[in-house]
């Protein structure tokens, strides 16, 4: 090889290198990953959440659930989004998300605005991270800056959304595993689970609780629980009624807060799974947070929002696209 050649070989050699180390640094999250490509982006999704929960408050508990079951199966790459085709079996099925996960045409419309903005350059999967970012801001939590840069995944698990989805029956050391096998600790735990200071549960969720399960010692001493009883009793009947719903914080069902704390201390936790994290004689470090988040509201605003960036860095190996429409993988 003539020196020349060599030079260029060499050259030509440490461009590849560089490229490769650069696809690498591209998987990592970053909070200016559209700034170029999209600058509007995070506006664009802040505009439609806006309207959105304006409408119905609800929205913000439904987009914020989709963004959590999405990054626990196969990390946070849009999958919980996909429709089921011929040849792709989707997550929507699965037994915690049937006739459970909302927000999907939602999610649609922010997409086609995306879409038309800045066509083919914003991921689904960030998308729900952004959105549930807004979610909890427009009903009175904390903001986070949201680290961006997610691929949609072209294939999804009903399998591990089944297997990885925490439960409402669910006891603590169960839930403590499920979260600690993505990575988040009790202390993530415990603050995540106060994104259900908002939203709704469905009677077959905690219709255990009312009529065999914890409700009915607590009432025995607890006024505030027995009239609370009542209404639950009132919205979940024996039999039937198993898709009534009722907020899981019944102080303040719309307001991102932390009353949900003070209603597990109550004795008066909707779900099982959250009652647990306070009352299971096993949870002392569990039981600990929640008495913390309880009475110190900054506390718990700054956890979530840390606890919410780590469950948004859960990635899929796999890599992926930028999918047109969030519920199908390009054509
Ligand atoms: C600790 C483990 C968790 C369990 C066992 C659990 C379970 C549940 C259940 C059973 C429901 C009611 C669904 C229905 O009845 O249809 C629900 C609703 C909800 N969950 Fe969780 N969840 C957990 C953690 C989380 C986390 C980490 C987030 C988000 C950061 C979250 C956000 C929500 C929201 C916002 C709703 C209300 C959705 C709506 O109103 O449509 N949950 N969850
Ligand atoms: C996000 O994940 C990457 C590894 O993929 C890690 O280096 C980084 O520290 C994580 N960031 C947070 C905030 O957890």
């Amino acid at each position: 090889m003539s020196p020349t050649r060599l030079l260029l070989f060499g050259l030509m050699a440490i461009v590849l290198y560089s490229s490769v180390s650069l696809a690498q640094d591209n998987s990592q999250l970053s909070l200016d990953y559209y700034k170029k490509s999209c600058p509007d982006a995070e506006k664009i999704v802040r505009e439609e959440m806006e309207c959105a929960v304006h409408e119905d408050p609800r929205n913000a508990a439904g987009i914020l659930r989709l963004h959590f079951h999405d990054c626990f199966v196969q990390g946070c790459d849009g999958s919980v989004l996909l429709d089921d085709t011929v040849t792709l079996k989707g997550e929507k099925k699965a037994s915690e998300s049937l006739n459970s996960l909302i927000g999907f045409e939602l999610v649609d419309r922010i997409k086609n605005q995306l879409e038309s903005r800045c066509p083919g350059t914003v991921s689904c999967a960030d998308l729900l991270a952004i959105a549930a970012r807004d979610a909890v801001v427009l009903v009175g939590g904390p903001y986070w800056d949201v680290p961006v840069g997610r691929k949609d995944s072209k294939k999804a698990s009903l399998e591990l959304a089944n297997a990885d989805i925490p439960t409402s029956d669910e006891g603590l050391v169960a839930l403590i595993t499920k979260f600690s096998e993505k990575g988040l600790s009790v202390t993530d735990m415990v603050a995540l689970a106060g994104a259900h200071t908002i939203g709704m549960a469905r009677c077959t969720n905690f219709k255990a609780r009312i009529y065999s399960g914890d409700f009915q010692q607590t009432s025995h001493y607890n006024p505030a629980s027995a009239l609370y009883l009542t209404k639950l009793v009132s919205t979940c009947p024996l039999s039937g009624g198993d898709d009534n719903i009722t907020p899981m914080d019944y102080i303040t069902p719309t307001l991102f807060d932390n009353a949900f704390y003070e209603s597990l201390i109550r004795g008066d936790g909707l779900l099982n799974s959250d009652q647990e994290m306070y009352s299971t004689f096993i949870g002392f470090e569990s039981t600990d947070l929640v008495k913390k988040y309880a009475i110190d509201p900054i506390a718990f605003f700054k956890q979530f929002s840390d606890s919410m960036v780590k469950l948004g860095n859960i990635t899929n190996p796999e890599g992926g696209e930028v999918r047109t429409s969030c519920r199908f993988v390009n054509a």
